[in-house]
């Protein structure tokens, strides 16, 4: 059999360690051959791919990033996709994909299971929202480069009794705001899940500085949203881009300083929680996720998407997973908070 992998969407680290497993698995247990496919879909659409056997992904555990190349792209929405990525199979005599993503990647992977191709998905994402498995590749990392930046502000802020506003990714969910937030001990944790009052968070700043505090750490994710209807959402209406006007750390560390007083401070932590060397957690969940979507392909199970269900690997069918958020929950978010 002639196996193929691609990896799509935002680059994670752990993806290299996904990709060794495929090719080993493949090339040693089975006797498959494997082809990369180059930058995700596109490479499937456009032909792009390269072969891979155990030299070629020697020393790539370590690696953040991906040896094959990633892109933002989905074939069914471009006309012809889906017939470009059959006709690419079929020409390269390729039986069977493993789909490396996030929402977007996973969802082109159902829609081209439903014309019929063999494939088996496989969950990654540093902000950890895909419904169906406790953990998706690049999280662990993710939120450990959060922590370890939230630990050094929090010496900076004591030291100059500041107000420290720390934005981290998480454009739909709060998974690395609420637990970096919680591991480096954040005063206030803001995430896409729960609406915030501008009014009441500064409040909750006052009254933190004049019981014990002399400075604060608010962990804010990049896509949290002021409540309807409350006094900073109501501020900004009708200004730039969805009617926000600048990122939601640049406005909420503007409203602090205006409403508190308080010397404060924006630090944006953006694509440096992507970038470097991949945990050990999330190298072994790459790892046990490559070789499981080998192992579905050989029994053939197809259309399903490894998970990490407790301490197990498991399959679940794409149909169920695709294109569903998973939110942190609302009491897990409380218990971030509690400890300010
Ligand atoms: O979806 C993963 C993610 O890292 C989000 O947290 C972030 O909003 C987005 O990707 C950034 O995308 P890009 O790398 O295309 O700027």
């Amino acid at each position: 059999m002639r196996i193929g992998v691609l990896t799509g969407g935002g680059d994670v680290p752990g993806l290299n360690a996904a990709i060794r497993a495929v090719v080993k698995r493949a090339e040693l247990e089975y006797g498959f051959s494997v082809v990369g496919f180059r930058n995700g879909w596109q490479g499937v659409v456009e032909g792009q791919l390269m072969p891979l056997n155990r030299e070629d992904v020697r020393g790539i555990l370590p690696r953040g990033g991906t040896m094959l190349g990633t892109a933002r792209f989905h074939p069914h929405k471009h006309e012809g996709g889906i017939e470009a990525v059959l006709s690419t199979l079929e020409a390269e005599r390729v039986e069977g994909l493993v789909c490396i993503g996030g929402d977007g990647t996973l969802k082109a992977a159902q829609k081209v299971a439903k014309a019929g191709v063999k494939l088996v998905g496989i969950p990654k994402t540093i902000d950890n929202d895909v419904e169906g498995t406790d953990l998706s590749i690049g999280f662990h990392t993710a939120l450990n480069i959060a922590t370890e930046a939230i630990d050094r502000l929090h010496t900076t802020a004591e030291s100059h009794n500041r107000v420290m506003v720390v934005e981290v990714m998480g454009h739909t969910v709060g998974w690395i705001a609420v637990n970096a937030g919680m591991a480096a001990g954040g005063d206030l944790i803001l995430t896409p899940e729960a609406p915030f009052d501008i009014e009441e968070v500064a409040a909750f700043i006052r009254r933190r500085h004049k019981s014990h505090a002399s400075f604060s750490i608010t962990v804010v994710a990049e896509g949290a949203i002021p409540a309807p209807g409350t006094a900073m959402d109501l501020n900004v209406a009708g200004e730039g881009q969805g009617g926000h006007k600048g990122s939601i750390g640049e406005r909420l560390a503007h409203e602090l300083r205006e409403r508190t007083g308080y010397d404060t401070r924006l630090t944006v932590l953006g694509h440096v929680q992507r970038g470097g060397t991949p945990t050990a957690t999330d190298r072994v969940l790459g790892s046990r996720f490559g070789m499981a979507a080998v192992d579905a392909l050989k029994a053939g199970h197809f259309g399903v998407m490894t998970a990490l269900v407790g301490e197990r690997v498991k399959l679940v069918p794409l149909a169920e997973v695709a294109g569903k958020v998973k939110a942190v929950p609302a009491d897990l978010i409380k218990t971030a908070q509690a400890l300010w």
